[in-house]
C-alpha cells in the first residue's frame, strides 16, 4: 500500500504561470507547415493555420519562447522585418529560411493565440549592440531610429516583450558562435547592460548548461553567473530524456528523479555564487527546454528525422518529428511533477517544443492536426497546476532505476483558492492502491482524470484519439482520507475542493 499525505501548511512556493510556457523555433515544420501555412484551408488573413491557433489558444500557453534554439545563434532579426525578406541558409538545422515569418508576424500570431512571447537575442553571431537594437525595436515607444522603424513597419504600439533570453546553449560546440564560459559570461554581461539601459524593466535569462551531460557542467553555470549575477533574473536549464543505453520504460518514466537532481544542483550552484558575491538576490531557474526526445529510433518512433535527411535546404523539412507513446506521456507527467515540486526555484519553463518538432501538436501539410499522448499531461498542468505548490509526501515501494533508487509512485500537489490539484504518476505495471490523506482540511473530490494505456500506444492521424484522458466517477462525500486505485502505467489528475 502506498501513501500520499498533503498538508496545505507545507508550502514549497508559488507556481508561476510562466513555468507552463512552450517554445517555437524556426526548425523543421514548427513554423513553416506548423503554425504558418498560407495555403491551408483554415489559414487566417495572415497565413497562420486557424486549426493550430485554436488548439494553442484553448491550451492556454502563457508564454512562448522564440525564435530558437540553435537557429537563434545564426539569425539576424533584421531579416525578419520590413518588405525585403532575404532567403538564408539556416546552418543550425540545414534548412532554408525564407523569413516570411519574422518578429511582427510571430508576435501578432502569439497575441491572437493568447500567449506572450519570450524573445531570444542572438549571442552567437549577434552582438550586444544588435540585441539592444532589437529591444529598442520591440519595446521603445517612439522617436528613435529602431522604434520608428517598427512603427513604419505597421506596429504603432511597442510589442512590450518582458522576458528575454541572452542567447541559446552557448556551452555547446554545436552552437553557432559557441563561447567558453568566461567569454560568454562577459558577452552576456555587456549585453544585459545595454539591454537594460534601453528598457530597465525587462527580465533576463542567462544560458546555463545545455544538459547535465556536458563536461563543463556545473562549472559553466557558476562561471557564467559570476559575470552576470546582478544583471539577470533567471539561469536557464535544458533537459531532454530518452532511453539511456540499457534503459527500459521504467527508467524513462523515472526521469523525474534525474530532473529533480539537475534542478537542485543548478539551484545549489546559483546559491554558491550568491554567497561568494555576498548578493541579496536569489537566482530563479528557467527550464526553457524540457521534454522527452528520441534522437534514435525506439519502438513505434522509427523515423526520428535527424538533420541529415533528403530535405536539406528546403523550407519546413521534417526535423525531430517524434511520435510519442504512453511511456513518453507518463515520463512527461513525472517531469511536470518535478517542476511543481521545485516551485520555489523554477519560475519559468518551456516545453520544447509546441508544434511538429518534438511536439504535443502535430500537423499534416494541407491536412489535419492531432494531439500526441504528451499533449495531455502538459495540458493538465497548464490548466490546473497553479497557486502554491505543496509538499506531497509519498511513501511508496522503492525500485531501482538507472537514476538510482526511486519509488513506483511519484506525485505533486498544488493548492489554489480552496482547490487542490494532485498529480500522480504510477510507474508500476500493476494497479496500485494508495491511501491519500489531507492533513489540514476536509475536502470533496471534484474530478478524477486518468491517462493510461499500453506502454507503446500512440496517436496518429488515423487514430487521433487512441490515447486520451478518461474522466472517472468521483466520490462526492467530503473527507480527509481517500483510497485510490491507480491504474497500471498511468498519470492521474485528482481535483479536490474545500468548499
Ligand atoms: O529544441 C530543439 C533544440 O534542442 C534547440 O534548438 C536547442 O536549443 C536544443 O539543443
Amino acid at each position: 500500500m502506498h501513501k500520499i499525505t498533503v498538508d496545505k501548511e507545507f508550502v514549497i512556493g508559488d507556481v508561476e504561470r510562466d513555468v507552463w510556457g512552450s517554445f517555437i523555433e524556426h526548425m523543421g515544420r514548427a513554423v513553416y507547415g506548423g503554425v504558418y501555412e498560407p495555403s491551408h484551408p483554415t489559414a487566417d488573413a495572415h497565413g497562420f493555420r486557424g486549426d493550430v491557433t485554436d488548439i494553442v489558444k484553448n491550451l492556454g500557453v502563457p508564454i512562448i519562447r522564440y525564435p530558437g534554439g540553435n537557429f537563434l545563434s545564426g539569425y539576424n532579426w533584421k531579416d525578419g522585418i520590413g518588405k525585403d525578406r532575404p532567403k538564408r541558409l539556416d546552418l543550425a538545422w540545414g534548412q532554408l529560411e525564407p523569413n516570411e515569418v519574422g518578429l511582427h508576424e510571430f508576435c501578432e500570431w502569439a497575441q491572437r493565440a493568447g500567449s506572450r512571447v519570450m524573445m531570444s537575442a542572438n549571442l552567437g553571431t549577434g552582438t550586444p549592440q544588435e540585441a539592444a537594437q532589437l529591444v529598442e525595436y520591440c519595446n521603445f515607444s517612439k522617436g528613435s531610429y529602431w522604434s520608428d522603424l517598427r512603427r513604419k513597419n505597421g506596429r504603432e504600439k511597442p510589442f512590450a516583450i518582458d522576458t528575454w533570453c541572452l542567447g541559446n546553449e552557448m556551452d555547446g560546440d554545436w552552437q553557432i558562435g559557441h563561447l567558453t564560459a568566461e567569454e560568454y559570461g562577459r558577452k552576456a554581461h555587456e549585453t544585459a547592460k545595454l539591454v537594460k539601459w534601453v528598457d530597465k524593466n525587462v527580465r533576463l535569462v542567462v544560458c546555463g548548461s545545455s544538459s547535465p551531460g556536458m563536461a563543463t557542467y556545473p562549472d559553466w553555470d557558476a562561471r557564467v553567473l559570476r559575470h552576470t549575477y546582478e544583471d539577470v533574473d533567471y539561469i536557464s536549464l535544458h533537459r531532454y530524456y530518452s532511453y539511456e543505453e540499457k534503459g527500459n520504460e521504467f527508467d524513462l518514466m523515472s526521469a523525474h528523479a534525474d530532473f529533480d537532481a539537475f534542478i537542485k544542483t543548478v539551484s545549489a550552484t546559483a546559491d554558491f555564487v550568491k554567497a561568494s558575491l555576498r548578493s541579496k538576490k536569489t537566482m530563479k531557474l528557467s527550464i526553457d527546454e524540457w521534454n522527452v526526445w528520441h534522437t534514435r529510433p525506439v519502438f513505434h518512433c522509427k523515423q526520428v528525422y535527424n538533420d541529415n535527411d533528403a530535405d536539406r535546404w528546403t523550407v519546413g523539412p521534417r526535423r525531430a518529428e517524434n511520435v510519442y507513446d504512453v511511456t513518453d506521456a507518463i515520463a512527461l507527467g513525472g517531469l511536470v511533477c518535478a517542476i511543481i515540486n521545485n516551485a520555489d526555484r523554477v519560475k519559468m519553463g518551456c516545453l520544447a517544443q509546441l508544434v511538429n518538432v518534438i511536439a504535443p501538436i502535430m500537423t499534416q501539410n494541407g491536412g489535419g492536426v492531432y494531439k500526441q499522448t504528451t499533449y495531455y499531461p502538459y495540458a493538465m498542468a497548464v490548466a490546473h497546476a497553479k497557486g502554491t505548490a505543496l509538499h506531497a509526501a509519498v511513501c511508496s515501494d522503492p525500485a531501482e532505476c538507472i537514476y538510482g533508487d526511486t519509488q513506483k509512485i511519484y506525485a505533486a500537489c498544488t493548492h489554489d483558492n480552496g482547490e487542490y490539484a494532485l498529480f500522480v504518476v504510477n510507474k508500476s505495471d500493476k494497479e496500485e492502491d494508495c491511501a491519500l490523506r489531507f492533513a489540514s482540511s476536509s475536502v470533496a473530490m471534484v474530478s478524477r482524470t486518468e491517462l493510461t494505456g499500453g506502454l507503446h500506444d500512440y496517436n496518429d492521424f488515423e487514430h487521433p484519439n487512441r490515447v486520451v484522458p478518461q474522466n472517472r466517477a468521483v466520490e462526492k462525500e467530503k473527507g480527509q482520507s481517500y483510497s485510490l486505485r491507480l491504474p497500471a502505467h498511468s498519470f492521474t489528475l485528482l481535483r479536490f475542493a474545500e468548499k
